[in-house]
């Protein structure tokens, strides 16, 4: 059961501890389930991690590990096996979830719609049943900005209408849909959807980070693999933008202000039932050179970019307001867009070919 504790002012600051709890963390292996791993240990919970491992590596949580002194349970299961799910609750007396587990590629989402849908919807379906089922109705669930869709101006703002212009995004709207459905069903659910802006960076160790498989998609991973040599130089897409240098803007986030916003909404939610929403941003927009540039200053080295055409669906800029978090959570961000390239930059140069030891046959310079 959760343990509960009273704060005077009702607000539970980001200090704030709930006590010891057993929290589930879905899709654990992966990049901010790894962070968010280590965040939970340093905060003093017992972590039990389930992921199939179709985007990730066990190696992660082998360092997160060597990182704490603590040790994580480790299911090796995909969420659409339902007996395979439920055995996990099962085994262990769960207090809360945290939902990553799921795919996230928006170009490979309209290729291949149906493997998203089936994936992210059935397997979070098949989580909230063995929950249910079990007790456990706490969730902290991973959503992201692409919620906002094309229509909403910035900053964004939770209450605002959604819509999201792709199927991955449609997931995360989808999800949230359902999820709130059951928070307003039964008042025993404790829910919080976190939208999550750009998250980038690694642990300052240098011991996790994002390991990206085959060409990345998203920028600061494609720019630090362009640093370490293994590809030949950065497209920008699009210079000629409406903004201060003709490069889009995004709201950049070091991925372990991510994790702690993560134990942050647990702990808020482990007192309060219902459904909420927050934006984990910054609330400052960066353009791509403005990135780069950052980028190379860590490296202490020019970069490589060209500028070319627009990429289909991007938006010129968006940006969170992140003013809920602050005042509901006491979250706020930490660091600086040259902070996460430096972390970033030590991950990469230290771990070349992420948590593999040697390149891989499939993923050589393209
Ligand atoms: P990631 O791919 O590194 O982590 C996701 C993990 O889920 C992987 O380890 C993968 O193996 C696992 N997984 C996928 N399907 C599964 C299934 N059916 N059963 C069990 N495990 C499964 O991605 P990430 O960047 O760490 O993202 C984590 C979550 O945050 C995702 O839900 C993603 O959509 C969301 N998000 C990410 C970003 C971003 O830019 N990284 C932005 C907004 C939201
Ligand atoms: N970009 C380039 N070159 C690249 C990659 C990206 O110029 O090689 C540009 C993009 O055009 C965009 C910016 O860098 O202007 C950021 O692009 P990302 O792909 O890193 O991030 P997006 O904002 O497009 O999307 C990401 C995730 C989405 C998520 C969104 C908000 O991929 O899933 O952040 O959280 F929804």
């Amino acid at each position: 059961m959760l343990q509960h504790r009273s704060t005077e002012s009702g607000v539970a600051p980001i200090s704030a501890s709930v006590g010891t709890m057993k929290i589930l963390v879905t899709g654990g292996t992966g990049y901010i389930g790894s962070h968010t791993v280590l965040s939970l240990q340093e905060a003093g919970h017992d972590v039990v991690v389930l992921d199939n491992l179709v985007n990730s590596s066990e190696e992660s949580l082998r360092r997160v590990s060597e990182l704490t002194g603590k040790t994580a349970a480790f299911h090796q299961v995909d969420l659409v096996d339902e007996p395979a799910v439920e055995a996990v609750f099962d085994q262990h007396q769960i207090d809360a979830v945290i939902h990553f587990a799921g795919l996230k590629a928006v170009g490979e989402s309209v290729q291949e719609p149906l493997a998203y849908y089936y994936n992210n919807i059935v397997g979070t379906l098949n989580l909230l049943r063995a929950m249910d089922k079990h007790n456990v109705r706490s969730i902290v669930f991973s959503s992201s900005a692409t919620v906002y869709g094309e229509h909403n101006p910035i900053p964004y703002i939770e209450k605002m209408e959604i819509g999201a212009n792709n199927p991955y995004g449609r997931t995360k709207e989808q999800i949230e849909d359902i999820l709130s459905d059951l928070g307003n069903a039964d008042d025993r659910w404790h829910i919080a959807l976190l939208r999550y802006f750009n998250p980038v960076g690694a642990h300052p160790s240098g011991r996790i980070g994002e390991d990206p498989q085959g060409i990345p998609n998203n920028l600061v991973p494609f720019i630090a693999q362009v640093a370490v040599g293994r590809r030949e130089k950065l497209m920008v897409f699009g210079g000629d933008y409406d903004t201060p240098d003709g490069t889009a803007q995004r709201d950049y986030i070091h991925v372990v202000d991510l994790a702690d916003g993560h134990v942050a909404a647990l702990n808020y939610i482990a007192e309060r039932a219902g459904v909420r929403r927050w934006n984990l941003g910054s609330g400052r927009g960066s353009s791509v050179l403005e990135v780069l540039r950052s980028f190379e200053k860590a490296v202490g080295q020019p970069i490589p970019y060209e500028i070319t055409g627009r990429r289909a669906g991007d938006l010129p800029a968006f940006w969170a307001d992140a003013s809920s978090a602050l005042a509901d959570l006491g979250w706020s961000t930490t660091k600086t867009v040259d902070q996460m390239c430096e972390d970033h930059w030590r991950w990469q140069k230290n771990n070349p070919y992420g948590y593999n030891a040697a390149e891989p046959a499939a993923a050589s310079n393209a």
